[in-house]
């Protein structure tokens, strides 16, 4: 007996990619030295030391919990305390005007395995763009879903509604729901966010869609919170609020970055539903998901997050810690970007956020030739992911050079 799996039509490699690269990274920093190595792989923020960077009032709140706090399960759907919390967090100062609902989930993932789950069909495509996120793809696999994506951009580099558009009507010609997953601002790999003219665009296509389809919008904001001002980057939302009746928006909204707590576990998906019985059976599936699936999750960062937004103080000792670290992220992205414009090295649209993306021919090749320099990036299909929010700004200015001069020894 060689195999003893059932594959169900999923395609599951032999190893991961960025595990691969970050344990390659890993090893050269305990033979090399931090200083001697770039490990631009990991998708979490660190400080310009290389070490995780955790917000200390989150921490400290975190420590402060009594054992029932943590030890006791929470509700399926959250506890009500956290769930009134991360509403404010993820929609700001903003009122939306349709009906919200909250059901909390096991970070971000969870929240988009969920709307996957609820919105859409076996056998059903789920529309994203060209660049996103790798699990976007193992997630719909897993449910028998397959993914379809338009171009991000087009020939100028604009975020591409044509396409958009055109994919957006031919999966609504055969399917009766759709998901389409958004991710923005500050998109996993590209950095990339939507100007109020793409996100026009997007509610212009959605207005189009026939009546008898439904749409579930799902807006992974995972990196909100690091994108640019908490003001600025939620300037799309009165876009997305009040849309028709067969359109649902769900905002996918993690705790992992904004709070530093990745591996805490927790999320919340956000509807912005047109009528309170879409909202009510939005709170009845999820729930229905989240029980069948992980059941409920980790209480202790719900307590986290209520006691942060139930103490104005602390509130703000959060936002003013978490800004600095945004600067600090924002900075290193500038730096990478004026960098990559002196030395010629094209990348793709880039506005904010933990990771630029260096499009190229041969990912992989380039990959294994710049570890030989101990520079250690993420390979994708079509270009090379750089985590600036695991390299100082120091080696964010050192790298675009390194990237150009490693791409012409290669002939690329
Ligand atoms: C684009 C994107 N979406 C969602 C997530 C989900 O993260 P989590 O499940 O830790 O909240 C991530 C994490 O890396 C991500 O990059």
């Amino acid at each position: 007996m060689k195999s003893m799996v059932a594959y169900n039509g999923r395609e599951i490699p032999k190893e991961d990619k960025v595990f691969a690269q970050s344990g390659k990274a890993l090893d050269a920093v305990s033979k090399y030295g931090p200083a001697e190595v770039i490990n631009a792989t990991v998708g979490a923020l660190y400080d310009d030391d290389g070490k995780l960077l955790v917000l200390k009032s989150v921490e400290k709140v975190m420590k402060s919990l009594p054992a029932e706090k943590y030890a006791a399960y929470a509700p399926i759907a959250g506890t009500p305390g956290f769930k009134k919390a991360i509403l404010k967090a993820a929609l700001g100062s903003y009122e939306p005007k349709s009906f919200t609902a909250v059901v909390g989930t096991p970070g971000g993932t969870g929240s988009i395995r969920n709307a996957i789950a609820n919105y859409s069909c076996p056998g059903d495509k789920i529309l994203t763009h060209s660049w996103h996120w790798a699990p976007y793809k193992s997630i719909a696999a897993e449910m028998y879903r397959g993914i379809e994506h338009f171009e991000m951009f087009d020939e100028e580099g604009r975020f591409n509604i044509a396409d958009f558009e055109y994919k957006v009507k031919k999966l609504t010609r055969n399917q009766e729901h759709l998901v389409i997953i958004l991710n923005t601002p500050a998109n996993n790999p590209t950095g990339y966010s939507l100007s109020m003219e793409d996100w026009y665009g997007v509610k212009r296509v959605l207005d189009d869609v026939p009546e008898e389809k439904k749409i579930a919008l799902v807006l992974d904001v995972a990196y909100i919170d690091f994108a640019g001002e908490p003001e600025k980057v939620r300037e799309f939302l009165p876009v997305i609020d009040n849309l028709r009746s067969n359109i649902l928006p769900v905002i996918a909204y993690s705790a992992s970055k904004t709070f530093t707590l990745y591996g805490a576990r927790c999320a919340a998906m956000i509807c912005l539903a047109y009528s309170p019985e879409v909202a009510e059976e939005f709170v009845k599936v999820n729930s229905f998901s989240a029980r069948a699936t992980w059941s409920n999750s980790p209480r202790a960062p719900q307590e986290v997050i209520e006691r942060i937004y139930a103490d104005e103080k602390l509130l703000a000792e959060v936002e003013a810690e978490r800004a600095k670290a945004r600067d600090m992220l924002l900075a290193r992205g500038r730096a990478f970007e004026k960098a990559a414009a002196e030395c010629g090295l094209g990348i793709v649209p880039f506005s904010a956020g933990f990771f630029v993306t260096v499009p190229c021919k041969e990912p992989d090749t380039l990959c294994r030739r710049l570890n030989e320099k101990n520079v250690f990036l993420i390979p994708l299909d079509k270009g090379v992911r750089v985590s600036v929010a695991s390299s100082s700004e120091d080696k964010c200015r050192r790298l675009p050079a390194l990237i150009k001069e490693t791409m012409k020894e290669l002939g690329m």
